[in-house]
């Protein structure tokens, strides 16, 4: 028997945190295509990973590197963090494994999907709205007996985690197609990501300029409202912000400015927008965030900087984070609304058929008309012709 060259296959896992990380780099071609784009452009899938997010590299090496301190008691620490769902996800998860109690502060506007979640991984969640959750959870890791803030937003961890093994996975994708037939620069010409803890950000920039490209262009994509950007005048809306970790009403301390070449500001409509067009012409089940670092990254290259550098370059190669899946928002509002584009389908005479028929062979009546909707694009086949609202 054969196996195929995944960094899983053929072999047993010890748990869950040996299925962190090693995510795929997959071309986005129909995303390019659909923007007339020339260079390459990749998705660094990290819904792949086994919390389900980019957060558990950030967790694992803050919180192993806190258990190398001594910081840590298994069995008796309590995790406490305040977390915008996936950081809470990922301590959780391995609260499970290692044996610690977690306790998350989530921001309320953040999913409810993200919520159960963490409650199915055992954590107790406590919402509070902004700027409370810091506050509540600085408190509760003071009253809390034997409990511990490995702090996301401050914890040099986080940053590393991304230097030691985010940015080595893309150095590694990207060099392994020199020689392909597909045209290649060589090297990471682009790189796209948004700021939460801006752990993703530092760590990606620090780890492919040390390790492979100094001059690699650093990309930072900011949703309205989002306090992130600079210069600060591309700050000027007061909006709340409504894609999930694709900004922040504060820059945290693990979010080095400097690393990052540009910043794009994004709408809501945007981002979500880019979204759903990864969904139904990638195939690629990400969340809102993703859709917002595509939006952003897009914008960039359709610049006239962006685009005479590498958009308009055959063989640049463009990377966009992609941090989350679409497990964390199916119960959001931008998300249903995005099926509010349902057409009738061009099989509803032959699916109202076969319900009756079926109705016939003795089965118990079900109620077509949900069947005879598609939400799909007619035009997605040719994914050219998709308007693209970016
Ligand atoms: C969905 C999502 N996207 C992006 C980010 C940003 O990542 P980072 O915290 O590394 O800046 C986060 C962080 O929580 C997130 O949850």
């Amino acid at each position: 028997m054969t196996t195929s060259n995944h960094p899983f296959a053929g072999r047993v896992l010890d748990s869950a945190l040996d299925a962190i990380g090693n995510t795929p780099l997959i071309r986005m071609d129909r995303i390019a295509k659909a923007h007339n784009l020339q260079c390459n452009l990749y998705g660094k899938v990290e819904y792949f990973n086994a919390g389900g997010s980019i957060k558990d590299r950030a967790a694992r090496c803050m919180l192993e590197a806190a258990e190398r301190e001594g910081i840590l008691t298994p069995g008796k620490s309590v995790l406490i963090e305040c977390s915008a769902g996936n950081a809470g996800m990922a301590l959780a998860m391995m609260g499970c494994l290692k044996g610690y109690r977690t306790v998350i502060v989530m921001p309320d506007h953040m999913s409810t999907d993200k919520d159960l979640i963490l409650r199915a991984l055992g954590a107790e969640v406590v919402r509070a709205p902004d700027p409370a959750p810091k506050i509540v959870a600085r408190k509760l890791a003071e009253t809390i007996p034997s409990a511990v803030m490995l702090d996301q937003f401050a914890n040099p961890n986080n940053p590393l985690a991304h230097e030691l093994t985010t940015a080595p996975e893309i150095i590694a994708a990207i060099e392994s197609i020199i020689g392909s037939d597909r045209p290649t620069s060589g090297k990471v010409d682009v790189v796209c990501a948004s700021g939460g803890s801006g752990g993703t950000l530092t760590g990606v920039a620090r780890g492919l300029r040390k390790l492979h490209n100094p001059d690699v262009k650093v990309i930072g994509s900011d949703s309205m409202g989002s306090v992130l950007a600079q210069p600060d005048t591309l700050n000027d809306s007061n909006d709340p912000i409504c894609l999930e970790g694709a900004g922040l009403k504060f820059v945290p301390e693990n979010l080095d400015r400097s690393c990052v070449s540009k910043w794009i500001k994004v709408t809501d409509a945007e981002g979500f927008g880019a979204t759903v067009q990864i969904h139904r012409l990638e195939g690629l089940l990400v969340g809102g965030s993703s859709g917002a670092i595509v939006a952003g990254v897009l914008k960039y290259l359709k610049s006239d900087e962006g685009w005479k550098e590498f958009g308009g370059v055959e063989g640049k190669n463009v990377v966009a984070l992609l941090p989350d899946g679409i497990r964390n928002y199916l119960t959001q509002e931008w998300l249903l609304n995005s099926f509010s584009d349902a057409v009738d389908s061009p099989y509803a005479n032959e699916i109202e058929h076969a319900l009756k028929f079926a109705q016939g062979q003795g089965s118990r009546s079900v109620s077509p008309p949900i069947a005879s909707l598609v939400t799909q694009d007619k035009n997605l086949t040719d994914p050219a012709t998709v308007t693209v609202p970016v």
